[in-house]
């Protein structure tokens, strides 16, 4: 923040109640006016001064937004405050429970949090492709399962591969080595590795008896792409309404014929 201009009555004020405060006698102030005004810029530079004079400020803010947490300012004032005052210790678990990522179906409605942001949005297929693999972080959780849960995990043997199929699953593959080569990130990287192990298994058993072409094929294509779609789609909306969470699933969610979610450490969920 540079050099205040001017603004010297409200600042006369404020550093008062400051000093007030640091003497054991709290008070509340309000800095009004209209937007741009440089109510923040006065505020700032009360509390650069008030810091230089050895007080402990710590600052909760609002921002208009349409899911606001509870508590907002209060959460961030409390987070603060924590590794200097042990009197923060009960404030710190109450924003805890409100920071705890929750991914829950009620009714129809979702609630999800993540990164002190809760928003409720309504049930979607891709939602509950992406509740499964939350609720199974580091698994590999074949599409074709995703796709239909109830279905017998063994593929009829009239489950052909058929040529169409073959030349598509080849097209992946092509494009999982491509892609393969060039991510940086190398759990990325093992994932779509693993991909690429898994689709050249089903063509050589695609492959096998004798050469004649037998099961997989268009179950295990189809389920790939439905739940990469449906998932994709969730992200889109939710993009929107809570980038972060977008942006976190993104990150940690890989979706192909088998799919799986990698979370950093530390990351759970009330599921
Ligand atoms: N007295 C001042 N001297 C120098 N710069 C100022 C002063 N007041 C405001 N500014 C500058 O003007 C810009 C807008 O001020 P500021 O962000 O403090 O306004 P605001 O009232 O907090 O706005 P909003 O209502 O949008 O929150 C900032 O770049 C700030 O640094
Ligand atoms: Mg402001």
């Amino acid at each position: 923040m540079g050099d205040l201009i001017g603004r010297d009555r409200p600042l006369a004020v404020l550093l008062a109640e400051s000093r007030k405060a640091l003497s054991g006698r709290g008070g509340a102030c309000f800095v009004t006016g209209e937007a741009g005004i440089g109510k923040t810029a006065l505020v700032s530079a009360v509390v650069g001064s008030a810091r230089a004079a050895g007080a402990a400020v710590v600052v909760g803010a609002c921002w208009e937004s349409e899911e606001a947490p509870d508590c907002w300012p209060w959460l961030q004032v409390v987070r603060e405050l924590r590794p200097q005052h042990r009197f923060a210790q009960s404030g710190f678990e109450f924003y805890a429970a409100l920071r705890d990522n929750v991914f829950r179906l009620v009714g129809e409605v979702w609630t999800l949090t993540f990164a002190e942001r809760s928003v409720q949005v309504p049930d979607s297929k891709g939602l509950r492709d992406l509740h499964a693999l939350l609720s199974n972080p580091g698994a590999d959780i074949s599409a074709s399962w995703l796709l239909n849960p109830d279905a017998p995990k063994a593929l009829g043997a009239d489950d052909v591969l058929d040529d169409e199929a073959k030349a598509r699953y080849r097209q992946r593959l092509d494009e999982l080595e491509s892609r393969i080569d060039e991510e940086p990130d190398a759990r990325k990287a093992a994932r779509l590795d693993a991909e690429r192990q898994a689709l050249l298994d089903e063509l050589r058993a695609a492959a096998g008896l004798g050469g004649r072409t037998r099961r997989l094929g268009d179950t295990a294509e189809r389920a790939r792409k439905a739940v990469g779609n449906r998932v994709r789609d969730a992200l889109r909306r939710l993009d929107d309404r809570h980038p972060a969470l977008a942006a976190h699933l993104r990150g940690a969610v890989a979706t192909g014929s088998t799919c799986r979610y990698d979370p950093a450490p530390g990351v759970t969920w009330r599921l």
